[in-house]
């Protein structure tokens, strides 16, 4: 299914980058995966049995190792040059109450989930532009959230940056239609990561009480749907926002 893919996956490391790349890589792709954490090295090795994969530690909330990064790409897969499938997975979260929200956790949360998909969205549509004169586009998947739809006590940092990368995707798409480039937006409900392992049973409980299907989502849910948005099969979708939360919403 995404066999002539070069796939940059920011976010790899775990959860529901990784499950990402997991599937990717099944379905033929080759790969660029990107983390802060050490883990990624070790994912890399593992799918390197499958399929052909480049890893990288960049910060892509830094725009010089953005840069960098898609030079050091290009060098890896020079038959390709430009990844034209982008998932933007690599987000954080700093929680804490509004009043005592610090100034410093709500830049952060914003630098990484929200000017970091920016940054590597812009280096990737400039780099497909420039590598693929026959037009030959790509797929953009930018990871929102459905609390930034929703809001959700304790994320007033995570919720704004996640209503900002849907803002973003509906913008890139209206922009890059010309070139052939997609961007659409995956909005996660409550799904099994090391993310969700930080909130709280008590917390879990009252949410999971609100679903529908009665249970959290795990990173494979998410990762089926991106598997879809990365292949021609979605080719007619762009800045799309398609939640898949379990029926988790108003
Ligand atoms: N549901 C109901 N009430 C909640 C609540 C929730 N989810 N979260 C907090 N509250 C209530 C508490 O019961 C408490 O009420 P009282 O003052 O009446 O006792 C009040 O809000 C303050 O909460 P805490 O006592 O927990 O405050 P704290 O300062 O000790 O901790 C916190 C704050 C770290 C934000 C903690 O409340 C927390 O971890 N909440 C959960 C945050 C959360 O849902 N994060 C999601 C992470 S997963 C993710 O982000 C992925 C995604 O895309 C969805």
């Amino acid at each position: 299914m995404l066999a002539n893919k070069l796939a940059l996956i920011t976010g790899s490391g775990s959860g529901i980058g990784l499950s990402v790349a997991q599937h990717f890589a099944k379905q033929g792709a080759r790969l660029a995966l990107v983390d802060l954490t050490p883990n990624v090295v070790e994912v890399g090795k593992q799918l390197e049995q499958q399929t052909k994969v480049f890893t990288s530690r960049c910060d892509i909330s830094e725009s010089g190792q953005v840069n960098k990064l898609f030079e050091e790409i290009q060098q890896a897969f020079p038959d390709l040059k430009a990844p034209n499938v982008i998932v933007n997975c690599a987000g954080i979260t700093r929680d804490s109450m509004f009043l005592k929200m610090k100034e410093e956790d709500f830049d952060q949360v914003i630098k990484v989930n929200l000017k970091g998909t920016y940054l590597v969205s812009q280096a990737a549509a400039r780099s497909i532009i420039q590598n693929n004169p026959k037009n030959s586009g790509g797929s953009i998947i930018n990871f929102a959230s459905i609390v930034g739809k929703l809001g959700n006590l304790g994320q007033a940092n995570y919720t704004a940056s996640k209503a900002g990368v849907e803002g973003l995707t509906r913008t890139i798409a209206r922009e890059l239609g010309k070139h052939n480039i997609r961007c659409n937006a995956i909005l996660p409900g409550f799904i099994k990561t090391p993310m969700t392992d930080k909130v709280p049973d008590k917390y879990l409980e009252l949410i999971v009480g609100q679903i529908p299907l009665g249970r959290m989502g795990s990173p494979d849910d998410i990762a089926q749907l991106a598997t879809f948005l990365a292949s021609d099969n979605s080719s007619y979708i762009t800045g799309a926002s398609i939640e898949c939360t379990g029926g988790l919403s108003f």
